[in-house]
């Protein structure tokens, strides 16, 4: 079970996307109060979960967002895309056409969301891996064509849960963190940097 901090150093909004029944809700009910409801119920809409993480220091809220599959709810689901600083793009291992159906995912949060949105494709249900249509291979080779990490988890057993959403909010961390000293330290490079500077003054004759 997973804590949820009332004070905290960064709030980043996650979103999970993916064709109906890969497991969106499954994943997100494991991750954070470790249980899995059986029964299908389709969200309708979006609905949201908050969870608390520790990572390298800092005290990270997550605002996680599982958005429904159906098609009739992709405008109302996309807008919150654009509020992501991360993405889980899940497919169905045992659902061949939620594999294909990624590349329109893809290109529906490339139109909505943010440019340095950190993502990930989820490979979900490997518990039954009896039933798989999609190999391991396929799903490494795709993500790795999209330019984005890749982990197979089950909703049943919580295999790679955790990694999954802890790697999204590491790359968003690192991104952040980047543009922050980029920001406060690229004025003092561009004074401090250059020999020229330096060899003027040591050459100074006065
Ligand atoms: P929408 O809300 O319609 O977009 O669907 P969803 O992606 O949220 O799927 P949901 O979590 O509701 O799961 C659909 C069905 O798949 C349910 O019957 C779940 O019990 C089942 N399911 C989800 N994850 C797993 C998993 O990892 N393994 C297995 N075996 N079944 C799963």
């Amino acid at each position: 079970m997973v804590n949820v901090s009332t004070s905290y150093d960064y709030l980043f909004k996650v979103v999970l996307c993916g064709d109906c029944g890969v497991g969106k809700t499954s994943m997100l009910c494991r991750f954070i109060s470790d249980r899995m409801d059986h029964a299908y119920i389709a969200t309708l809409g979006v609905d949201f979960k908050l969870t608390t993480l520790e990572m390298k220091g800092k005290t990270i809220k997550l605002q996680i967002w599982d958005t429904a599959g159906q098609e009739r709810f992709k405008v109302l689901t996309t807008q919150y895309y654009r509020r992501a600083q991360g993405i889980l793009l899940v497919y169905d291992i045992t659902n061949e056409q939620s594999f294909e159906n990624t590349a329109n995912w893809l290109q529906m949060i490339q139109e909505n969301a943010m440019s340095d949105v950190k993502m990930m494709l989820i490979a979900n249900k490997t518990d039954v891996s009896n039933s798989r249509k999609v190999t391991t291979h396929q799903g490494k080779q795709l993500a790795k064509d999209y330019g984005m990490g890749f982990l197979e988890t089950s909703a049943h057993t919580a295999e790679n849960l955790s990694e999954a959403f802890s790697t999204v909010t590491e790359s968003i961390l690192k991104n952040m963190q980047n543009q922050f000293d980029e920001e406060v330290f690229s004025p003092f490079l561009s004074i401090n940097k250059p020999d020229s500077y330096q060899k003027q003054e040591s050459s100074c004759s006065c």
